[in-house]
């Protein structure tokens, strides 16, 4: 029987977001219903409440989750009703080309849920990145959903499903940190940040924390940064190279989407270099840069998407790093909210207060 439950949708283009009945069908063949626990408020929510990914409307928001499996369609192995799990974005078709060339972690034809959640009247949702996790349970790919272990915090642990791991990904995979090298990372919230804790866990020794905001940047020290700079102050392009002997850092990662910080992390970086932009960009922004300069300074010029993860692999890795104390996942939860409050969270996220607002669905665990 399909089942009625809260959700949260963006009904129409910068409307306020509203919590109404969603109706979750049954899983049919490769789906899951998840009872959902927690469920991060990430940039990314408001671009859809604001028509800035695309005008499918009604959008059921969220899709940083954890969650516990209620049941399953048929043919799922992988995943039993009552594993906790994570839900991930990027569930792997093992068929297209990226997949069949060795590299899962491009996948262009990632699985999602093959029916939809509606509206009591019938209207089709459109799930925020193919999850809509503001609900009490969602309907989902069973490859969307990554068994981690059960005894870590899910208003922690949930964060992996996006941000934490496009930060920390843009880092340790896409830009390859490894001990000894010099990183910078420009734009210190909830991706950035992660991106400056990987660079701590592999080793790099020179990892410098670049933000506007001095909140961001005191919570960058406690991820692992060893130098701070207010760019807002100070020509963040003459303080990296200082920093750096003269040179630049190895790996810069770009984690605010905007033409001119990704100009600054271009000349930040030492000659073969490379710049990893994790941030995302809007449709009208563009970049000119010298040929020559380009050319002249060798390296690699990178993009990140969803931090080149492959959930199976990496979820379950931060999960343990999480738990011995090696990566303070916690430390992202700046609050806990109720699913009423997903608009006002919006609101901190625009005036910087927070990393992370963390929704926590009554009577979850
Ligand atoms: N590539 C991916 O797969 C992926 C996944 C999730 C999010 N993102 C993107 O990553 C970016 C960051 O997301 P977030 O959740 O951390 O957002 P956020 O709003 O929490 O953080 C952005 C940070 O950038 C800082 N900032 C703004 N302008 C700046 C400037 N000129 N110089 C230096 N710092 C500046 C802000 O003070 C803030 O700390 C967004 O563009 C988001 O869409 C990308
Ligand atoms: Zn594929
Ligand atoms: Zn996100």
């Amino acid at each position: 029987m399909p089942q009625t439950v809260q959700g949260v949708i963006a009904r129409a283009k910068g409307a306020p977001v509203e919590v109404v009945d969603v109706v979750v069908p049954d899983p049919g063949p490769g789906e899951a219903v998840v009872r959902v626990d927690t469920c991060g408020v990430c940039h990314t929510d408001l671009h859809y409440r604001e028509g800035g990914i695309n005008d499918d409307f009604p959008f059921l928001l969220g899709h940083e989750a954890a969650g516990t499996v209620e049941a399953v369609g048929p043919g799922v192995t992988d995943v039993v009703p009552g594993d906790h799990v994570v839900l991930n974005w990027r569930a792997v078709c093992g068929q297209c080309r990226a997949c069949l060339r060795g590299r899962p972690w491009y996948c262009f034809a990632t699985h999602n849920a093959t029916q939809r959640m509606t509206l009591t009247d019938g209207t089709e949702l459109t799930p925020a990145l193919g999850i809509g996790a503001f609900v009490e349970k969602t309907l989902v790919a069973a490859g969307q959903c990554t068994k981690v272990h059960p005894d870590a915090d899910p208003a922690a642990v949930g964060l992996l499903g996006c941000g934490v791991m496009a930060g920390f990904g843009a880092t340790v995979n896409t830009g390859a940190v490894a001990r000894g090298d010099s990183v910078a990372v420009i734009g210190c919230g909830g991706v950035g940040n992660a991106a400056v804790a990987g660079a701590r866990v592999v080793g790099a020794t020179t990892i410098i924390a670049v933000d506007v905001d001095d909140r961001k940047l005191e919570a960058a020290k406690n991820f692992g940064a060893t130098h701070t700079v207010n760019s807002s102050t100070e020509d963040p392009v003459e303080a990296i190279r200082s920093l750096t002997g003269g040179h630049g850092a190895d790996v810069v990662i770009e984690a605010v989407g905007r033409p001119e910080t990704y100009e600054q992390a271009f000349y930040a970086r030492d000659l073969a270099g490379t710049v990893v932009l994790v941030g995302v960009p809007t449709p009208d922004q563009k970049i000119t840069l010298p040929l020559l300069d380009v050319f002249g300074r060798g390296g690699a010029l990178k993009s990140s998407w969803y931090g080149d993860c492959l959930p199976s692999r990496d979820f379950p890795m931060l999960v343990d790093l999480y738990r011995q104390g090696r990566f303070d996942l916690g430390a992202f939860v700046t609050e806990r909210i109720g699913i009423g409050d997903v608009e006002e969270a919006f609101d901190k996220m625009h005036q910087g207060d927070v990393l992370r607002s963390v929704v926590v669905m009554e009577g979850s665990g």
